[in-house]
């Protein structure tokens, strides 16, 4: 443990990890953090009732992801993933201020590992509108462009959240809307697309059969799943906050939406069956 005041309360490690998200996207997030840290007790917010957070003022994410995060340290959690792309680019810096004690994670746009990736040179980077517009993103895209040569094309992609939000994940609106949204970048010489919404990642398999479509050869999709949930493990081991206890973890669930809808979505997504409760956050 490194300078931690001894005045203190610490987290206990076997306390939950907080997971939120506007809605559904951040299951996408939560089956990598099943599937690598499968001992830890979670607790999951859909945010459903207020999704989605990409159309959003900043203003608004921001006092909803601050609000979350109190809810989920009042219910106890010990440390917090922001699996929204959305809520990152608003909100990451204001959470870890308020918060220097708590591990907190955040998700962004995969533009680094993209920039290996590539070998046209040119990535799509599809994500809301609120995270393309964003003071963060902008700085690591112009970032990265200045010092790889790689060209990023931001596509938003309004309306795509909400879809997939509203278990419309393969309906003929969906599989058009991706056309639209996936064909110029791949006009435009494209090879690689980066997933910057954590929702985007269920359609993933129409993505790519889209691109493919759209005349791509060999398309590359990159979600950040995998290292967010390799990012957490490391920040609890550095924390001294893994859960001691071997025995099976649990998962519980909240939404501050129709409870209906987010069991549905963790079945059919996750094929989970978690409680679920509805708060007013
Ligand atoms: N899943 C979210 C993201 O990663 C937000 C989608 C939305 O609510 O618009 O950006």
């Amino acid at each position: 443990m490194t300078d931690q005041p001894t005045n203190r309360v610490l987290p206990d490690p076997a306390s939950p990890i907080g997971v939120f998200d506007s809605g559904v996207g951040g299951l996408s997030i939560l089956r990598h953090i099943l599937q690598q840290l499968p001992h830890e007790n979670l607790l999951y917010l859909a945010d459903s009732g207020y999704a989605p957070y990409g159309e959003k003022s900043e203003k608004l994410v921001i006092e909803r992801s601050l609000a979350i995060a109190q809810f989920l340290l009042d219910s106890g959690c010990k440390a917090l993933v922001v699996a929204c792309n959305t809520a990152t680019a608003a909100a990451i810096k204001l959470l870890r201020d308020q918060y220097p004690q708590i591990p907190i994670v955040g998700v962004e746009p995969g533009l680094k590992p993209a920039a290996v990736l590539t070998a046209s040179g040119t990535v799509g980077v599809l994500a809301t509108e609120r995270t393309l517009s964003s003071d963060k993103f902008r700085q690591l895209r112009d970032q990265l462009a200045a010092t790889t040569g790689v060209r990023f094309l931001s596509q938003p992609c309004n309306g795509l959240a909400d879809l997939i939000e509203h278990d419309e994940l393969d309906s003929t609106t969906t599989v058009a809307l991706i056309e639209r949204l996936v064909a110029p970048l791949v006009a435009q010489q494209a090879d690689t697309l980066v997933l910057g919404c954590t929702h985007y990642p269920f359609a993933q398999q129409i993505i790519r059969e889209t691109a493919i479509k759209s005349g791509s050869k060999s398309v590359q999709i990159i979600d950040t799943g995998e290292p967010v949930a390799r990012q957490l493990a490391r920040l609890l081991a550095q924390h001294r906050l893994e859960n001691p206890n071997a025995e099976a973890a649990t998962l519980t669930a909240c939404t501050t939406g129709e409870p209906a809808a987010l069991s549905a979505a963790f079945d059919k997504l996750l094929q989970k069956q978690p409680h679920i409760t509805q708060v007013a956050v």
